[in-house]
């Protein structure tokens, strides 16, 4: 497998700098982490670089029908492809490598950046975009040269959970394009159903930001998090190295479970560094009258119980609807033994089915921008809104999918306030 190589980004025909292909072509393939004296400064610097570049190595092409076609306006509009506000294309990287110019899939930042409106870019936020057609056949060809999986097996594999009465899941194994593609319209974009997920029951791209602060990886604890070897053990398993046991239950053949690549040490660590150093944007609503009224609701409301200052949350767990955990439960002593009545489903019914949702931290809601841990909420004001447990209702982002009826139940918090109240509220949530 090819080195770890920097990475440019890949920009939409006619958004590039001048001058931009001339520059790709002449630069040569350049080591992920540069040389140097190991100091903190270093880590963090090199982290950086590997966090905004690092692609997927595997998803590497040459293919010239396919480079012509990223760099052809025709083509990128025809298969409905939209730049990001900063006119690159979300997801892609041009490596230089010994061989050539290849193009990529871009690893950790390309779900964990968030471009915004003005074109700059928060890293750690999540991406809400839906990537793209090129991304899709680029992960389509991977899988198929590392796994040998068509997409409909693939993703069977990915999410089937054969220990669970009538799996949901184990219809995905022989559905036609059209009905996977329909399917996976049911995520909302800043969601995904990544390995061990499911796209019945998505989880939201969470934001990194602040991560040092929290005690559980994933909606549902999933993994504890008590330092950097925690986090970047968990960047190996994401990136390449899960073998997908469980107990009995083997995912994968032996063939497929060969660990074809693996991050180096040294780029984990580089990477966990940078990820644990990531501090938030300048927040531009601190100046709103409403705070000081909305931190009182906030207050009266019992929030604070669960999203505990300084962090927000108090790092606790809940339990998903219908789950009772053994009293030697090993969290037993973060597990509050109460639920908040959300949807049960990725807690219940996929690989990640703790039987736990963790109490999200609330800092950074003002740029993060999808609620509920399948992301289906795009705003405060819809999260706080009631017409949300409605039998027939369908979340904003969901509008134009052909659902019919997709409440968002549980978390009646501040549901009933009134109007001003609910305001002054959100303003709070807003400032942190
Ligand atoms: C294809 C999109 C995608 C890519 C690529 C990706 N992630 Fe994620 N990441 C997610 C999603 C979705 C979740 C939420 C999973 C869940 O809650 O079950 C997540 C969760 C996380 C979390 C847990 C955060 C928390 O507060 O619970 C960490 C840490 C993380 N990712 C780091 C990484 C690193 C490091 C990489 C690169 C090796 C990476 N991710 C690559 C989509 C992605
Ligand atoms: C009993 C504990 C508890 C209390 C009390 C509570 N919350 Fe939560 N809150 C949670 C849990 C658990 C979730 C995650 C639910 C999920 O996604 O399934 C959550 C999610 C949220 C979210 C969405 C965050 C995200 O990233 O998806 C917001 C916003 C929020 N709470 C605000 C509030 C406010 C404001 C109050 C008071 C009016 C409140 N909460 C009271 C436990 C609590």
């Amino acid at each position: 497998m090819a080195g770890w190589l920097r990475t440019y980004p890949v920009y939409f025909p006619g958004r590039e700098p001048r001058g931009y292909q001339e520059s790709l072509e002449a630069k040569r393939p350049k080591p992920l982490i540069p040389g140097g004296v190991r100091t903190t400064g270093w880590w963090v610097e090199a982290g950086k670089t590997v966090f905004r570049e690092i692609d997927v190595p595997a998803a590497r092409t040459y293919d010239p029908e396919i480079i012509a076609a990223v760099r052809s306006m025709e083509a990128m509009q025809k298969a409905g492809v939209k730049p990001e506000a900063d006119g690159t294309i979300a997801g892609l990287r041009w490596v230089p490598t010994p061989r050539g110019l290849a193009l990529s899939v871009h690893e950790c930042g390309g779900c964990h950046t968030r471009v915004l409106p003005d074109g700059s870019r928060i890293d750690g936020a999540p991406f809400q975009g839906s990537g793209n057609a090129v991304l899709g056949r680029l992960v389509t060809r991977a899988i198929e040269t590392l796994f040998g999986d068509d997409p409909a097996v693939w993703r069977w594999r990915s999410s089937a959970v054969p220990w669970i009465p009538n799996d949901p899941h184990e219809k995905i194994r022989t559905m036609q394009p059209a009905d996977l593609r329909a399917l996976f319209r049911r995520v909302v974009p800043g969601a995904f159903a990544r390995f061990n997920g499911s796209p019945f029951y998505p989880a939201k791209t969470p934001d990194l930001i602040g991560i040092r602060d929290r005690r559980y990886i994933d909606h549902t604890a999933t993994h504890r998090l008590r330092n950097q070897g925690d986090l970047m053990r968990y960047a190996a398993l994401v990136s390449c190295c899960d073998s997908a046991d469980f107990g009995p239950h083997r995912m994968f053949s032996d063939s497929q479970r060969r660990i074809h690549y693996r991050f180096p040490d040294e780029v984990l660590m580089a990477l966990a560094t940078y990820i644990d150093s990531l501090e938030p944007p300048p927040n531009p609503n601190l100046g709103d009258p409403r705070i000081a009224a909305g931190r009182r609701v906030f207050e009266r409301e019992g929030c604070r119980g669960c999203h505990t200052p300084p962090f927000y949350t108090n790092n606790k767990l809940t339990l998903a609807e219908g789950f009772r955990p053994p009293k030697d439960h090993p969290l037993a002593a973060d597990i509050m033994d109460l639920t908040v009545g959300t949807d049960p489903g990725l807690a219940l019914r996929t690989r990640k089915g703790t039987g736990l949702y963790k109490i999200p931290s609330l800092r950074g809601v003002w740029y993060r921008g999808r609620f509920h841990h399948d992301g289906s909420i795009a705003s405060l004001e819809e999260w706080f809104d009631p017409a949300r447990l409605r039998h027939d209702y369908v979340p904003e982002l969901l509008r134009n999918s052909g659902i019919t009826s997709r409440p968002v139940k549980g978390h009646e918090f501040g549901l009933n306030l009134d109007a001003a109240e609910k305001a002054a509220l959100i303003a709070f949530l807003k400032s942190l």
